[in-house]
Formats: structure tokens, C-alpha cells, sequence
């Protein structure tokens, strides 16, 4: 199975070709075609995302994002038959709610002929609305002009998937396996009861960690994204022992559940360089008490559903799984005192942050969902999914 796969939930556009042989969960896969393009320095300058540019960007890449993935895949190009009026006509229709996207497209189609692809694999949520739609919309025109068929993909399915791809294959799991899924939009605990079933058992009660750390990082005056920056600061401040320069509260850790919340923490951090003008190795100080406590609480409600639940597989998804010391504190939870049977999976550092291998990945997963063109425009009439 050739899978198409289109990712534009936030702010990377990122379209893949990924050749699966073999049925879930044991083929193996190669990616035969990887473009992303990451919106970041544009949004750096305001500070974070704003869906109304994230869209606009998606929609000034997709096609060159498609058209680099589909080059290097070297698939054979089927140039006939021609596109004919009602084909151009309804591609029109299809992308009316993105400027010029419909023409790029359609040049594309008339330079490069129609791509043999089988099945398209889209991002349809969570994530930015305006962003989403415009990889819906676009694997809704190409599966209209290709024939493939089209799957509905999870974002934080995606994550966990791209934590368990090693080398061409997905890791085996014993269920039930425990999630913690890490990004900029979401903190969540998931059991996996079995291949594709999910049970949320907890979330945060308001931002994202990975929100927190960009926060805390525009408090500190350092650029979007902010997770790397804290890290990096935090990295220097370990590396130079310095000492502490606020005592910051740790959040719901003695709470009798699995939720989370930053909000707290990100005012606590506030209160602390209210006022102030800080010091380079004061901001290090910070950023490192910061970088503990938010570590300290993921890795401390980590430990209580691994003793609870008895899961001996452990996967770490999603952006702020980039980050080396939740990376070190969570590989620390496999200490021959501690969990000495615990598999840990976390994903390659290129899989870490958002992209549509993990898409094509989560795709393929569901491919006995995958619908036609005609049933996945109905469906995707209004909404999006979520995990
Ligand atoms: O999964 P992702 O790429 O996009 C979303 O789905 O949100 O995650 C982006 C988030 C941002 O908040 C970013 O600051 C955070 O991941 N992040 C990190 C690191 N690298 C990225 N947070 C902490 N440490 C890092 N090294
Ligand atoms: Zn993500």
C-alpha cells in the first residue's frame, strides 16, 4: 500500500509517501518521500501561532510540500487521461475557501500528471481549524482526482505512532501500555487497552506543558518556540550547578488523579521576574527551576499509573518529548529499583516534533476505515476529530 500523507494541524505543512508492506501492526514500512516546511520563523516574530497566518502559509506550500514528497518517492507518473472541465470545476468548488490553492493544484496535475497513490492519509484534528482544513480540503481534491481512498487521522495518535517507529516497523507492545502525550496543545495520560483503543486517564486542567514552557520563555524574553530555549538555559545551569533562584510550587502532584495543570506554575514563574531585570545565569537558574518542576510533575504522575496499572510499556509522544531532561528523568523510571521490566519508546528527535510520517503511520493503522472521496467530504462536512 502507497500512503499519501498530509499534516497541517499547526504550523509545520508536511506531506510524506510512505510504501507499507504488510498488514498493521507488523509491516514494515519505507518512506519513500518526506517534505515538511515549519512555519516557525514566521511566527516567531508575534511570538506564537496565529491560525489565520498558519493558513495562509499552508496554503502558499502544500503543493511544493506535494511535490517534493512525490519527487523523491519517484513514483511512475500516469499522465492521461487530461483533466477534464467538471474535474477542474469541482476541484475549484472544493478548495473555494483557499485563494490560488485550487489553480496550484491543478497546475501541478497538468505538469506531473496524476499521482498513483492508492490512499491519502490526513491530519483531521486536533489542531488549528483554518490550518486543519486546508490538508482536508486538499486530500479531499486528490482523492477526487485519483481515485484513493482517504483515511482520518488523529494528531495525538500520530505522536504515539511515531514514538513506536524503529527502523521500518512499529515496536511490539504489551497491553495495556501506558501514553504520555506532550505537546504544545496537549498534556494527556492514555492507556492503550489494545492496538487502536485508547482510554484517556488524565489531561491538564489548563495550558499545555509545552504552552507553559513557551510562556515561561516569553517571560524570559526568549523567542518561539520556547521549549528548546528553557532547555537549552535550564542545560547550562545544570552543566554550571547554579544555584536556585525560586522556589516554584509542583502542581497537582499530591492530587489523587492523573491531570495536570501549568497555569500556576507559568504565574509563579511570573511573579518571579516581575519587576526584575534578570541576569544571564539568573535566566539560566530559572529556566532550570522551571524545566524541574514541570519534568518533576509529568515523570512523578508517570510513576503513579505505572504502579497503579501495572503497564510495562511506556511511550512518550508529542513535541515537548524533545526534551532531554523529561528524556533522561523518564529513561531514569527503568532503574533496576524502580520499574526494572519498563520498555520505554520515545520517538527519534526528527519524530518528535509535529510531521506527517507519524500521519502516514496512524493512517495505516486504520486503513480498514479508509472511505471513499465522495464519503469523506460528507463527513468532514463540519469538525474535526480528536483522540
Ligand atoms: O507536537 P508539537 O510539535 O506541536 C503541537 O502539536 O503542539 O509540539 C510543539 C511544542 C511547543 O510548545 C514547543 O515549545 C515544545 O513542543 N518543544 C519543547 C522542546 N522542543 C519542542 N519543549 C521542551 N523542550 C524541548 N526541547
Ligand atoms: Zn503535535
Amino acid at each position: 500500500m502507497i500512503i499519501l500523507s498530509i499534516e497541517t494541524s499547526c504550523d509545520e505543512t508536511a506531506v510524506s509517501v510512505i510504501e507499507a508492506v504488510g498488514t498493521f501492526p507488523t509491516a514494515r514500512y519505507e518512506i519513500l518521500g518526506n517534505a515538511l516546511y515549519s512555519q516557525i520563523d514566521i511566527h516567531r516574530e508575534y511570538g506564537g501561532v496565529f491560525p489565520a497566518l498558519a493558513k495562509r502559509e499552508h496554503v502558499a506550500t502544500i503543493v511544493p510540500m506535494l511535490e517534493k514528497a512525490l519527487h523523491e518517492a519517484m513514483l511512475p507518473h500516469d499522465y492521461t487521461p487530461a483533466l477534464t472541465t467538471e474535474e477542474r470545476d469541482h476541484v475549484q468548488t472544493l478548495l473555494a475557501r483557499e485563494p490560488g490553492l485550487a489553480d496550484q493544484l491543478l497546475r501541478f496535475i497538468d505538469d506531473h500528471g496524476r499521482p498513483p497513490i492508492t490512499t491519502i492519509a490526513v491530519t483531521t484534528g486536533p489542531g488549528l481549524e483554518p490550518a486543519l482544513w486546508v490538508g482536508v480540503n486538499v486530500a479531499k481534491a486528490l482523492a477526487y482526482l485519483t481515485g484513493a481512498t482517504v483515511i482520518s487521522t488523529d494528531h495525538m495518535e500520530g505522536h504515539i505512532y511515531a514514538s513506536l517507529y524503529k527502523q521500518g516497523a512499529l515496536q511490539p507492545l504489551t497491553f495495556p501500555a501506558l501514553a504520555l502525550l506532550v505537546s504544545g496543545g496537549h498534556t494527556e495520560l492514555i492507556v492503550l487497552r489494545d492496538w487502536n483503543t485508547y482510554e484517556k486517564i488524565g489531561s491538564t486542567r489548563d495550558d499545555a506543558v509545552g504552552e507553559a514552557f513557551d510562556k515561561v520563555a516569553r517571560l524570559l524574553g526568549l523567542p518561539y518556540p520556547g521549549g528548546p530555549e528553557i532547555s537549552r538555559l535550564a542545560m547550562e545551569a545544570r552543566t554550571r550547578s547554579l544555584p536556585q533562584y525560586a522556589k516554584l510550587p509542583l502542581p497537582m502532584l499530591h492530587s489523587p488523579d492523573y491531570d495536570f495543570s501549568f497555569s500556576g506554575l507559568k504565574t509563579a514563574v511570573r511573579n518571579a521576574t516581575q519587576g526584575k531585570t534578570l541576569s544571564h545565569d539568573e535566566a539560566c537558574a530559572l529556566a532550570r527551576d522551571f524545566e524541574d518542576v514541570a519534568v518533576g510533575v509529568l515523570v512523578a504522575k508517570v510513576e503513579k499509573a505505572l504502579n497503579e496499572l501495572g503497564c510495562t510499556h511506556l511511550i512518550i509522544g508529542g513535541g515537548v518529548a524533545a526534551n532531554q531532561h523529561l528524556r533522561s528523568e523518564l529513561t531514569n523510571l527503568s532503574h533496576p529499583h524502580r520499574f526494572p521490566d519498563l520498555t520505554i519508546y520515545l520517538p527519534e528527535t526528527t519524530l518528535a516534533t509535529d510531521n506527517s510520517v507519524m500521519i502516514a503511520l496512524a493512517g495505516h493503522a486504520h486503513a480498514a476505515d479508509a472511505v471513499d472521496a465522495a464519503t469523506f467530504a460528507n463527513e468532514r462536512a463540519n469538525g474535526t476529530k480528536s483522540l
